[in-house]
C-alpha cells in the first residue's frame, strides 16, 4: 500500500540522505512534507522527530521518515508518541518486517551509517509492504494497552 503523502525530518546528519530521498518519494507519487532541517548546521535531533512523530501520532500523516546519525536518538523520541511506530531499518528486510509484523508508521533511517541508493531500496520496500495482521495485530493491541496503562488512561 502507498500512502498518499509522507512527512519527513531529519537533523544535520541525516539532511545529505533527506535530500537525496525527496526526488525519490515525489517519483514514487507521494506528496512530501519536510519538517526541516534545511542545512548541516548543527541542530538537535528530538525537535525533528518531535514534528514528525507529533504529525503522525495525531493522524495529520499516515506515515513518515526520520533521520539522524545512527537513527537511535530519532527512533528514542520518535517512539514515546502515542499510536507511533518507529523502526530503524538498516536493510530491506528490516524494513520488509517492520510493516509486515510491526506494521512501523515511521521509517527511520542512518544517514550515516546508509548510503543514498540503500536508503531507497528500504524506503521503496517500506512503502509497498503491506501488514500482515492476524497474531501480529494482537501483539500491537498490547503495545497499544501498555500504552494505555502508562498514560494513566487505564486501570490496568
Ligand atoms: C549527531 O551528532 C548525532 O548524535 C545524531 O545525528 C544521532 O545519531 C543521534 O542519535
Amino acid at each position: 500500500m502507498n500512502a498518499e503523502k509522507i512527512i519527513i525530518g531529519a537533523d544535520h546528519a541525516g539532511y545529505p540522505l533527506k535530500e537525496a530521498l525527496k526526488p525519490f518519494l515525489a517519483e514514487m507519487g507521494l506528496a512530501v512534507a519536510d519538517a526541516g532541517t534545511d542545512s548541516e548546521r548543527a541542530v538537535d535531533y528530538p525537535d525533528f522527530a518531535a514534528k514528525v512523530a507529533e504529525a503522525v501520532s495525531v493522524g495529520v500523516f499516515p506515515r513518515g521518515i526520520l533521520i539522524c546519525g545512527t537513527g537511535v536518538g530519532m527512533s528514542m523520541v520518535a517512539n514515546r508518541f502515542p499510536g507511533v511506530r518507529a523502526a530503524l531499518c538498516r536493510d530491506e528486510e528490516e524494513a520488509r518486517i517492520s510493516r509486515m509484523h510491526n506494521d512501523a508508521n515511521i521509517l527511520v533511517l542512518a544517514g550515516r551509517k546508509t548510503d543514498a541508493e540503500t536508503a531507497m531500496k528500504i524506503v521503496r520496500t517500506w512503502l509497498t509492504t503491506p501488514f500482515e495482521g492476524g497474531r501480529h495485530q494482537r501483539r500491537l493491541d498490547k503495545i497499544g494497552e501498555t500504552e494505555l496503562r502508562l498514560s494513566g488512561k487505564t486501570g490496568l
